[in-house]
């Protein structure tokens, strides 16, 4: 009884690549690990610096296709989403046959908001609140009152300013300036293979919240990217769970992949059939530059960081689970995990961001340092430097 319950609420069965089985079976029993001992370093001009910010958005995120909802978030053909977090408002459509598309969501008559909220809603059509016209979910206008009020316009030239977008592992991701067309970023199908494996597209959105954050999208993401903080600022909460050791890190192109074995796990347990290797592994996911994906036993953890000033962030956190809950057990099994989520990453991660930036905008702390626990960070500062470096001339980096 208590097995059918569980297999119910666990992600789905993992047939996982080559290369995530490989970074499981690299991983050391806690007792031979090695920490690595490597140092890194940051100006802090990076994370404090207007025209630094400024420069992450021109030359990055707006000249890559980042990500704005996980795909089972808008699930079926006809339904559309608004996506304000960027500051750029934007929709998203799943048209009629089941490709995403995306668009400036501003109607081509007098520029109103076309569609209002952050919910995905199913219409089949977008009809502007103000006068009415109607766009198709492939953005062409399909509806004008009183047309003949409007005897030059055509309608075929009137369709909504398209935006670059992709689906791929499981993720919606757009290009959002309009006058680019972004490409994806290389190896980004090798992530998308990681993440199919993973089952990512399939899942469900049990949970989503929005947090609104006084700090630098990059303090935000540090956390994420090392599990040094893990005993340490988590040692009231998640802490019993980890070991400081071992964990696998991969580079996928200017993605990243952290591998580690949980406080349970010893290679031993690979010898034989296991359950739900999430139990014992989990993975996490840079997803460049800007969004994590973490796995956990029973649902998966999507979290898009949404840059809106040198020291504001908006995040978009999304708790997917194999499905709706379908029985008590799991309905208060998912509950507690959101609110454990909450709990950790709202009160504890997103804290220390906070408290970074709190801290240093008053100046007096030139850098900041990264130690062996801390490896991939220094890897992640590097590929956003690669596309800022070319902007930016020789000596301001401060
Ligand atoms: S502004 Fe949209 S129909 Fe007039
Ligand atoms: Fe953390």
């Amino acid at each position: 009884m208590t097995n059918q319950n569980e297999t119910a609420i666990e992600p789905a069965p993992l047939g996982l690549t080559e290369s995530q089985w490989e970074a499981i079976r690299a991983l050391k029993p806690h007792s031979e690990a090695e920490i690595p001992t490597r140092e890194d370093k940051q100006p802090t001009s990076i994370y404090l610096s207007d025209e630094h910010f400024d420069l992450e958005i021109q030359q990055l995120f707006k000249r890559v296709p980042v990500v704005v909802a996980p795909s089972c978030y808008l699930p079926e053909p006809g339904m559309s989403l608004p996506v304000d977090g960027y500051g750029v408002p934007m929709v998203v459509t799943r048209d009629s046959k089941g490709e995403i598309r995306a668009f400036l969501n501003a109607c081509r008559h007098r520029g109103s908001k076309l569609v209002e909220g952050s919910e995905p809603v199913k219409s089949g059509r977008l009809s502007c609140p103000y006068h009415a016209w109607t766009y198709a979910m492939d953005g062409k206008l399909v509806g004008l009152p009183r047309a003949e009020t409007f005897p030059s316009i055509k309608k075929c030239d009137m369709g909504l300013v398209p935006l670059q977008a992709y689906e791929a592992g499981g993720l919606i991701w757009v290009g959002m300036d309009h006058s680019q067309q972004p490409a994806m970023l290389d190896a980004s199908d090798q992530l998308g293979a990681d993440l199919d494996a993973l089952g990512l597209k399939n899942m469900h959105v049990y949970g989503r919240r929005q947090y609104d954050l006084k700090a630098n999208w990059k303090f935000v993401m540090e956390p994420f990217l090392e599990a040094y903080h893990i005993q340490r600022l988590h040692a009231n909460s998640i802490a019993s769970m980890f070991v400081d050791v071992p964990s696998v890190y991969r580079r996928i192109g200017h993605h990243q992949c952290q591998t580690s074995g949980k406080a349970n796990f010893d290679p031993e347990i690979l010898k034989g059939p296991v359950d739900n290797l999430h139990k014992y592994v989990t993975h996490a996911y840079l997803v460049f530059p800007n969004t994590v994906v973490i796995t956990s036993p029973y649902y998966f953890s999507v979290m898009i960081l949404m840059p809106r000033a040198k020291d504001r962030t908006i995040v978009e956190y999304y708790m997917l689970t194999r499905g709706p809950a379908e029985s008590a057990k799991a309905e208060d099994l998912f509950r507690r995990s959101f609110e454990l989520i909450h709990d950790v990453f709202g009160g504890e991660d997103f804290r220390a961001a906070e408290l970074q930036q709190a801290a240093m905008c008053a100046g007096g702390i030139d850098e900041v340092y990264f130690g062996g626990m801390e490896e991939m960070i220094g890897p992640f500062h590097r590929s956003i430097e690669s596309f800022l470096g070319q902007a930016r001339g020789p000596g301001a980096h401060g």
